[in-house]
């Protein structure tokens, strides 16, 4: 049969095949690797994964790509970021090294509202020009597909431009994209000291307003999910604040998510995988009784090792212990201006397996195939099988672990998304 591509001559090719969901235990160590392997691709799928006999049987195809004994695995999946915005926090950044707190400077008003500020007064287009500069920049770092909130708005006109242009961004940019409304980021400006208010807001208007647009956008036709995220945190949304927000996301049918237990445990995890939350993300200050309950439920737990690194914690969410106790975890890198000015997933795999003991098998699943569960499209992306989207990278090394072994430089020969070479 006549494939549009294929891909022989590869070394190692690690598929992170998970027929039975997310991967937890033992499968985090199993990245599905077949050696001397080839694939073929049909219509931006994955049409043969196997031996290179198998595959070169069955296929054969005018545009064949030569591995050179290397390995290949899936695109990274990024579950976590907040790429639309305009402006810097450079300020921030050296007043953190001066010892100032993340919770401190935006108690003050600094941090997420200074980028709430800047992100109000940029244009869409000029948003767009921004947010994709950093997709280009994870692109280059191996990311295929990730999810990208709102949350620099906190009003509705702005957190409505925040989503046409993840739109945009989607439509235009090889990145395959999920969004997040995340008008909960924080108490907006004109609601300091009313936080109730704010949700009332969030509630009555905003949810209602977001979930009409995602209506008329082109992810309904794409069949991609929209997650509503909530910041429960010391100065953003306490447990009843969250459950208000995210049982009104809940009835309206958005997927949800929870920025919980990053600095201060109000008892969000809990609650959000009591709601069926697709993720919770952070997870610094969970418990080990909610990890029990994490590990008994289908939410994926997201750890964010670049923004304890980037905020010089010694630190980090305790992600061997979640895996130990069976919890599905995933890697992101919160890409944001404040916390994690980081596009690289390479990098949060190469700090989670010295910080957080992951393996480099465990590191891999947790950016792919788990990374992809966390968004609700585990079933066709973030691995390499009959069916998926066809998006893979051919990596400079022949031994997988390379991929969290070596850091800081670009390890990718050619990026291939969806069937196409980027
Ligand atoms: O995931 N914690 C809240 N939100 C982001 C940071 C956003 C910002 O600081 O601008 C996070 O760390
Ligand atoms: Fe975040």
């Amino acid at each position: 049969m006549e494939a549009d591509l294929i891909i022989q001559n590869i070394g190692q090719l690690v598929t992170g095949a998970s027929p039975g969901g997310s991967k937890r235990r033992n499968a985090m160590l199993d990245v599905g690797l077949i050696e001397n392997a080839a694939v073929a691709v049909i219509d931006g799928k994955f049409a043969s994964v196997g031996s290179e006999d198998e595959v070169l049987t069955e296929f054969s195809s005018e545009n064949i790509v030569d591995a050179e004994g290397r390995v290949v695995c899936p695109g990274f999946v990024d579950p976590h970021t907040h790429i639309v915005y305009a402006g810097d926090r450079l300020n921030e950044f050296e007043l953190k090294i001066k010892g100032a707190e993340y919770l401190e400077i935006l108690a003050a008003g600094g941090g997420i509202l200074s980028t709430v500020a800047n992100t109000r007064s940029a244009s869409e287009d000029e948003l767009v020009e921004l947010g994709r500069e950093r997709l280009d920049k994870m692109l280059a770092c191996g990311t295929t597909t990730a999810e990208i909130k709102t949350g620099y708005g906190l009003d509705l006109e702005s957190e409505l431009k925040m989503l046409r242009v993840i739109e945009r961004l989607d439509r235009e940019h090889a990145i395959d994209i999920v969004p997040t409304f995340l008008a909960a980021h924080t108490v907006a400006p004109e609601f300091k000291g009313d936080a109730d208010g704010y949700v009332d807001l969030v509630c009555r208007e905003m949810l209602p307003a977001a979930w009409q647009w995602y209506s008329g956008s082109c992810f309904v036709e794409k069949g991609k999910p929209f997650f509503c995220d909530v910041f429960t945190e010391q100065n953003s949304f306490d447990r009843g604040q969250t459950e208000k927000i995210l049982d009104a996301a809940r009835s309206l049918g958005f997927g949800l998510k929870a920025h919980v237990d990053q600095f201060t445990n109000l008892g969000g995890s809990r609650l959000a995988i009591e709601k069926g939350a697709a993720s919770i993300d952070h997870l610094d200050a969970i418990s080990e009784e909610e990890i029990e309950l994490l590990a008994a439920s289908e939410t994926v737990g997201v750890v964010i090792p670049t923004e304890n690194f980037s905020a010089g914690k010694s630190r980090f969410a305790d992600a061997r212990r979640m895996i130990d106790a069976g919890c599905a975890i995933a890697i992101s890198t919160d890409f944001n201006p404040g916390s994690a000015p980081c596009p690289s997933i390479p990098m949060a795999m190469a700090i989670a397996c010295r910080y957080q003991k992951l393996l480099p098998s465990e590191a891999l699943n947790a950016a792919t195939i788990n990374a992809a569960y966390a968004i609700g499209l585990g079933r066709t992306h973030g691995s390499i099988e009959v069916g998926t989207r066809a998006d893979l990278l051919i990596c400079d090394c022949t031994d997988y672990r390379q991929l969290a072994y070596e850091f800081g430089y670009p390890k990718f020969l050619l990026t291939i998304v969806a069937g196409e070479q980027c």
